[in-house]
């Protein structure tokens, strides 16, 4: 079990959890997002090397913005989520900002779970009609 920076070889296994998350998200535009100057990612393997889990993020003069936190179904509630997220949090980003969808429970939990406090909330953000909450660590 280990979390280690992403590389650009990743993009197809990041293609292939992303389509197990809540978004399609073509590995044309994974590779296009992943060869960006201020992109920093984390990958979580199994002990036999397969990816089971990403976080995706813009790091710019010590503030992070999470992009994308997706673990595969089969390895939720393994604790990945929470190593993803604190690989962001202790790798130098004083101020990390993300939104989710309101109605995303398990998302909600994890990140209130870590520190993170709502910041502001956008109304009917997402295309299902959820509002967006603007969460940011550390409060
Ligand atoms: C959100 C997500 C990344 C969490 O990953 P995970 O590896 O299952 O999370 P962890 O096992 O590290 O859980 C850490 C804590 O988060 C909370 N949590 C996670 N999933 C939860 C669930 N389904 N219900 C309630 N709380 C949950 C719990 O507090 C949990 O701690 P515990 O297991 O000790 O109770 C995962 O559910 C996922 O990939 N969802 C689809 C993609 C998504 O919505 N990403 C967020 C985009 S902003």
């Amino acid at each position: 079990m280990n979390v280690r920076r992403l590389a650009p070889s990743d993009a197809d296994d990041v293609a292939r959890i992303a389509s197990g998350g809540w978004m399609r998200w073509p590995v044309t535009e994974i590779r296009a997002t992943m060869s960006q100057r201020h992109f920093v990612g984390w990958a979580a393997d199994s002990d036999k090397g397969g990816m089971l889990g990403y976080v995706l993020t813009w790091h710019v003069l010590g503030e992070a913005e999470i992009l994308d936190l997706t673990v595969d179904p089969a390895a939720r509630r393994s604790g990945w989520g929470r190593r993803l997220v604190a690989a962001v949090q202790s790798n130098g980003a004083s101020i990390i900002w993300l939104d989710v969808a309101a109605d995303n429970g398990p998302a909600l939990a994890l990140y209130r779970d870590l520190g993170f406090v709502e910041a502001s909330r956008r109304p009917a953000y997402y295309a299902s009609g959820a509002d967006a909450l603007v969460m940011r660590w550390p409060e």
